[in-house]
């Protein structure tokens, strides 16, 4: 089977050609069209802005993927059926990627597979490890979620916490912007922190032994609030040092809490695999946490994290999910939901 996948939730444009024989999975072209460099400008996104430049990029991103596939850009017909993010995310975004992706499967007669957008970055890592063993626990670290899922087998899921305020993605975000640095905050936190003190802060670790699986954020990013301002009372700007200390105490309070309570329900499900996703997941410091924590603790568990280009938002993981998880509806009843949980 040949899937062509469609993602536009957030301000990326993708298109990606995925190919599944039995248990054998292909990618064989991903395109992502990024608009960072606008929303980099205005310190965040957009909505309207990031829309205008995905209704330029759609075509040219399907064009491309083709292209990169099949050598020739003129093979829709090669393509078993599309699949297309459609929700969450933002409403113009998202009515791009569905209404192109309906238009398409109308005129060429595919079926069309609506995927739910999160369910998409757990899918990233079947991509690479078509084998994963079930039961699994998966950990979707975004900029909108903060997400603990047990799966139980294919399109088989249980939410079992989420977060209450600020997702992770968010809080490095915002944290960022708070202390001068540009969007999105999660890599530039990642860089600063290498050359910062992790301990000179004492920053809060929200809801890191509550009874639950659920996870806050927003604490953390009025802790970090207090801090800014009292260091610019004492000298004025921030040096270079405070702002690496500061990125060094975040990237480690936000990884012990997703660590702690991940390894926890780890623990009580009792799972064979934990599989990490989102775009927070291109954390290498974060990822290698997981990846030394999880085996020490729980031995025989196996750890699973897309790389990099796969974590952040793709079409490719929208085609994978909708692979393992092929539930065809008729075009005209796929609509948007901005607001789609689980
Ligand atoms: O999954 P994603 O691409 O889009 C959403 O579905 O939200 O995630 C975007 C989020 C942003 O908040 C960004 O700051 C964060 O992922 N991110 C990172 C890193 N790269 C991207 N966070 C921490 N470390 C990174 N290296
Ligand atoms: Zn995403």
């Amino acid at each position: 089977m040949t899937i062509l996948g469609i993602e536009t939730s957030c301000d990326e444009t993708s298109a990606a050609i995925l190919e599944k024989h039995d248990e054998k999975i292909t990618l064989k072209s991903n395109i992502v069209a990024s608009s960072l460099a606008i929303h980099t400008q205005t310190g965040g996104i957009i909505p309207e802005n990031a829309a205008r430049e995905q209704i330029k990029y759609i075509l040219p991103v399907i064009k491309e993927s083709l292209q990169k596939a099949f050598n020739t850009s003129d093979t829709l017909h090669q393509v078993d059926a599309i699949a297309v993010t459609y929700g969450p995310g933002l409403i113009g975004s998202l009515l791009i990627g569905v209404e192109t992706a309906k238009t398409l499967a109308f005129v060429l007669d595919k079926p069309i597979i609506p995927v739910n957008h999160m369910i998409g970055h757990i899918y990233a890592n079947w991509i690479e490890n078509p084998n994963i063993e079930f039961p699994a626990l998966a950990l979707i670290v975004s900029g909108g979620h903060t997400d603990l899922l047990l799966i139980e087998s294919h399109g088989n899921y249980k939410l079992l916490g989420g977060t209450r305020d600020d997702a992770a993605g968010e809080a490095f975000d915002k944290i960022a912007r708070l202390v001068g640095l540009t969007y999105p905050g999660g890599p530039i936190i990642e860089q600063k922190a290498k050359e910062g003190n992790p301990k000179r802060f004492d920053f809060p670790r929200p809801l890191i032994g509550s009874n639950d699986y659920d996870f806050s954020f927003s604490g953390l990013k009025t802790a970090v609030l207090r801090e800014v301002k009292s260091l610019i009372a004492n000298h004025q700007p921030l040096t270079t040092d405070d702002i690496n200390d500061i990125c060094a105490g975040v990237q480690k309070a936000i990884t012990s809490v997703l660590l702690k309570k991940t390894l926890k329900a780890a623990e009580k499900y009792n799972v064979k695999s934990l599989v990490l996703s989102g775009g927070v997941a291109a954390n290498q410091t974060l990822t290698n946490a997981f990846r030394q924590n999880s085996q020490y603790q729980i031995p025989g568990i196996k750890f699973y994290v897309p790389t990099k280009n796969l974590c952040t938002d793709n079409g490719a993981m929208i085609a994978a999910a909708a692979c393992y998880n092929f539930h065809q509806i008729p075009w005209r009843d796929v609509t948007t939901d901005p607001e789609l949980y689980y």
